[in-house]
């Protein structure tokens, strides 16, 4: 089983980066979780780039989610909404639909009371867009993301750990039923 994880932050210390190592970590060893790292190589979308001389980067990006079983996105929030370059990439999907029925589970993590849970609902409705599978119970919004990460981006938080357990839980039993 392949799973794409894809951080929407780009920063070094990201939290939200930190989480997906976290869920590669929770991983049982026939999982194979690859992080998605190439998002700042995709260029700005255009309609007019989306043709048959792909830049590299998009090429990749594409066969990258074409070829894996299942994707999980963790994204932060920058001003009520997910961050452009996550948006961006997404955008480059639209046309060519590699996301179309694919087992998909979603997590935002914020510092701040709601967990980034506007950024979590704006990635939902273009994942939706994209007719992508959200997979029942597969969507996790974490508060306080800053009091549950140690310095050395581990989770010390229990709950959040056994949330992350059950979301990656629900993404493997999507992507078993997808394949019946
Ligand atoms: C420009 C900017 C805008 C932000 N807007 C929001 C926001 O609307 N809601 C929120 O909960 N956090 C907001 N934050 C705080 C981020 O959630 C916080 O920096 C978070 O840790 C980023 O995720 P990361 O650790 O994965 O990089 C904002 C941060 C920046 C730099």
């Amino acid at each position: 089983m392949k799973i794409i994880a894809i951080s929407g932050s780009l920063r070094p210390n990201s939290s939200n980066t930190a989480l997906l190592y976290v869920v590669a970590k929770l991983a049982p060893k026939n999982l194979d979780l690859t992080i998605y790292k190439g998002l700042t190589d995709l260029p700005h979308f255009t309609p007019e780039l989306d043709g048959d001389t792909l830049p590299t980067s998009v090429r990749d990006w594409r066969g990258l989610l074409e070829k894996c079983d299942g994707v999980i996105i963790s994204t932060p929030e920058y001003a009520y909404g997910m961050p452009g370059v996550l948006k961006n990439a997404l955008d480059w999907i639209v046309s060519s639909g590699e996301l179309v029925g694919k087992p998909v589970a979603t997590i935002s993590a914020s510092p701040s009371e709601l967990g980034g849970s506007k950024a979590h609902a704006s990635l939902v409705l273009t994942l939706a867009a994209l007719a992508a599978n959200l997979v029942e119970g597969g969507s996790v919004t974490i508060p306080f993301i800053g009091k549950k990460l140690n310095a050395n981006g581990e989770l010390t938080d229990l709950n959040t750990v056994q949330s992350l357990k059950f979301l990656l839980d629900a993404l493997v039993r999507g992507i078993i039923d997808n394949r019946k």
